[in-house]
């Protein structure tokens, strides 16, 4: 089954899911992400999903958020409405085909998105292309560890996510991101070297 398919079906289920995590780590991590965007900004979302970032962006940025799945957008669209004060567009979109010109955002974001992506490199160079020269791209994702042990866990638990929701857990995200041409101007490890976050310039 096609990955947006999946994200569909699971839509529903999604924040249940994740709510454990989300509250002992996702939470505090997305906090991290959003005190780095100044008020004023503009910022495309790649991937929102059900739209778990929105209390986190200050009420004066402007967010466009794209996500491939209908049913993850319903989600956000429905949870947007408890923020109303806040600047957000929501729009059915690919990754790898953005309807953006170049050169367009200051800011690119991704939470937990290139684990998924079914071309992330793909994905990648078109986040390159829309966001602005001296612009950042901040990524919070998590990826292989370079720990043979941590792999055995991890590749064990994407015999579960693949056939669900197609991620991996064993993608070279931050490989994939400087193969996309990014420079990695700041790395932050949140959890061993498997979730990072990375601050990355074109
Ligand atoms: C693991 S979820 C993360 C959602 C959200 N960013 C978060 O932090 O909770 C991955 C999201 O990426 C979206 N996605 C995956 N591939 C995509 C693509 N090629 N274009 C747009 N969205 C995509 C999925 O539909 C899903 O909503």
């Amino acid at each position: 089954m096609e990955t947006f398919k999946k994200y569909n079906r699971f839509s529903k289920f999604y924040d249940g899911f994740e709510s454990s995590m989300e509250k002992r780590k996702f939470g505090s991590w997305r906090s991290m992400v959003f005190k780095l965007i100044p008020e004023g900004s503009s910022v495309l979302e790649v991937g929102i999903g059900t739209g778990k970032n929105l209390p986190y962006y200050g009420e004066d940025v402007n967010v466009i958020g794209i996500d491939f799945s209908r049913g993850m957008l319903e989600k956000a669209t429905e949870k947007a409405k408890a923020y109303p004060e806040k600047e957000v567009s929501l729009l059915q979109m690919d990754v790898t085909d953005l309807g953006f010109p170049d050169d367009y955002f200051e800011f690119v974001v991704s939470t937990f998105v290139f684990c998924t992506v079914p071309n992330p490199l793909a994905g990648l160079q078109e986040v390159k292309r829309v966001l602005k020269p001296g612009g950042k791209a901040i990524f919070l994702e998590h990826m292989r560890s370079s720990s043979t042990f941590n792999n055995l866990f991890l590749y064990a638990m994407s015999g579960m996510t693949i056939p669900l929701i197609g991620t991996s857990m064993v993608r070279k995200t931050k490989q994939n991101i400087q193969q996309s041409g990014f420079h990695v101007v700041e790395e932050n490890n949140l959890f061993s070297d498997i979730v990072k976050l990375l601050i990355c310039t074109k």
